[in-house]
């Protein structure tokens, strides 16, 4: 696990409940499944030894916000991906968040938004040259979420819009 998400984790009153941020952790296999099949559908079984492993591998940040009842109410993944160019002497980090999940019993709660926050502080300490997202056009909460936390749009597509930050 990066020496970042071991830094110390964040507390946050969102519409008069608290929730935690924090780096996610293998242990939290069972609430992230919960998490998992409440937006894929009760079809889906998420993956104990994946799951350990974004937990845990350099590719990848992990955040889990924890509810004032001890409940995981939401989770962000984001995979960091390097690219190093010999020749140009250059290396490039991105950030792709890949899955950005808030339970809907606590939707609209601005949990989305403080999960993003967290990820961005991240990125400011990484330095990434961006965040992306692809997110279906017609997700509106998603948008909004993304909007509100500072990413923009940069890239549209027919069914697709890329947003990032820098
Ligand atoms: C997208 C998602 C993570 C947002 O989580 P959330 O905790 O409800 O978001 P927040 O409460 O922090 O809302 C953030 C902003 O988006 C707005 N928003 C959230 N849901 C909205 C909706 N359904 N319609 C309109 N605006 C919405 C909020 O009003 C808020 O705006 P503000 O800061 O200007 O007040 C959640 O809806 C979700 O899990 N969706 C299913 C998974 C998904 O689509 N993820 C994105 C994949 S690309």
């Amino acid at each position: 696990m990066s020496a970042i998400l071991e830094s110390p984790v964040t507390d946050a009153a969102v519409s008069g409940e608290s929730v935690l941020i924090r780096a996610a952790l293998p242990d939290d296999y069972d609430a992230a499944n919960i998490v998992f099949k409440a937006q894929l559908g009760e079809g889906f079984t998420l993956d104990r030894e994946l799951w350990g492993a974004i937990c845990t591998a350099e590719t990848h940040r992990a955040l889990v916000a924890v509810a004032g009842n001890g409940d995981i109410a939401g989770l962000a993944v984001v995979i960091v991906s390097d690219r190093i160019r010999l020749a140009h002497g250059t290396r490039r980090r991105r950030f792709h968040l890949d899955h950005l999940i808030v339970l809907p019993t606590y939707r609209r709660g601005g949990i989305g938004n403080r999960l993003l926050e967290e990820l961005i502080g991240i990125a400011k300490a990484e330095s990434p040259s961006y965040i992306i997202v692809n997110c279906e056009f017609t997700n509106v909460a998603a948008r909004r979420t993304y909007e509100s936390a500072g990413l923009y749009l940069v890239r549209q597509g027919n069914d697709r819009f890329e947003i990032a930050f820098s």
